[in-house]
């Protein structure tokens, strides 16, 4: 265990006393006085330190709105579609991204695992990405065509995208439960889960699994939510959709695939479809900081742009 400015010797002995951060941060001071042997300043210091590790201490609201500030964002690459998300996507968060076949989910994975590496002040957090690939689509040749066309450092981009292939449930469990050590090594920015819903899909057939399968995604997306939280990373989902069959609850014929338990996970969720040729419309429809909003953005061979070419053939 590691505590912010907590000895090594009082964190020997809550390792002897195998009390975890959670017990320690709901315990009161006498009770760890009494459970691990310390002094009542040492526990008045390792109280608020869980705390603050847990993110549990109450702040006021002009503290949270600066915490809110200083929160980084990756740029999508398209200005109106950062527009509809405060900026781009944010790190400490779980956002979804749902839409249909070929509707640009996986080439906004593909951009987005780029642009996390690019300085702050080009829309980027300095930092690497970890893409947890379900379907096996991840596609270096675009990444290569991305990052050529906007003169970046192809080797090196190629060099900080992490790939994981999850065959099944269980190995994308496992891959999430052993992320925080890597997280951590290599400056993880961004972590990409491309599809979340396909193997729930394909292995929790039938009503009888139902219940089975929800608790499964809440369990991985409080997982995936803490990684957000801890390590001040974004968190990317791609979901599927499905046919609406009680169309007045989603307002379209369509709506994101694995139902009402997985709804509220999401900070942020997203919709992408198709336009005309090679535009995309997103629309932010579920988030607690912006209103819904659409934007158009185009996914072309260069990635994804503002409108087709501007980037290519006026800078
Ligand atoms: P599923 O994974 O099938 O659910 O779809 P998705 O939403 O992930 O689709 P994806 O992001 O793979 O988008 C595929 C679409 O992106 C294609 O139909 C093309 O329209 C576009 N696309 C992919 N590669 C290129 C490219 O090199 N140039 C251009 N102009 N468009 C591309
Ligand atoms: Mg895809």
């Amino acid at each position: 265990m590691e505590l912010k400015g907590i000895d090594k010797e009082i964190l020997q002995k809550i390792e002897e006393s195998e009390l975890t951060l959670e017990n320690i941060a709901v315990s009161t001071v006498t009770e760890l006085i009494d459970m691990i042997k310390i002094s009542e300043k040492d526990a008045k210091k390792l109280l608020s330190a869980a705390q603050n590790e847990l993110g549990i201490q109450p702040v006021t609201a002009l503290q949270f709105l600066e915490s809110e500030r200083k929160r980084g964002k990756i740029t999508t690459s398209s200005t109106e579609f950062d527009g509809i998300l405060g900026g781009g996507i944010w790190t400490q968060e779980l956002t979804e991204v749902a839409g249909g076949f070929g509707s640009g989910k996986t080439q906004l994975c593909f951009q987005l695992c780029i642009n996390v590496q690019l300085p702050f002040d080009e829309g980027g957090l300095d930092g690497t990405a970890f893409f947890i690939d379900t379907e096996r689509t991840f596609s270096p040749k675009r990444i290569i065509e991305m990052a050529t066309s906007r003169g970046l450092d192809v080797e090196s981009i190629l060099e900080n995208i992490y790939i994981s292939s999850a065959v099944n449930t269980h190995h994308l469990f496992s891959i999430v439960d052993s992320l925080a050590e890597t997280i951590q090594e290599k400056n993880v920015k961004l972590l990409i889960v491309d599809s979340f819903a396909s193997h729930f899909r394909s292995e929790y057939i039938g009503k009888e699994r139902l219940v089975e399968r929800q608790q499964k995604i809440m369990q991985i997306a409080e997982e995936l939510v803490a990684l957000a939280v801890k390590y001040d990373l974004a968190v990317l989902v791609t979901n599927q959709i499905i046919a609406n069959v009680e169309e007045f609850l989603f307002g379209s014929p369509e709506e994101p695939a694995l139902g009402f338990a997985w709804a509220h996970r999401p900070q942020q969720r997203i919709f992408v479809r198709k336009s005309r040729g090679s535009s995309r419309i997103a629309r932010l429809f579920d988030s607690s900081r912006m209103p819904e909003r659409e934007a158009l953005f185009y996914v072309t061979e260069s990635g994804l742009t503002d409108a087709p070419f501007s980037s290519d053939f006026y800078t």
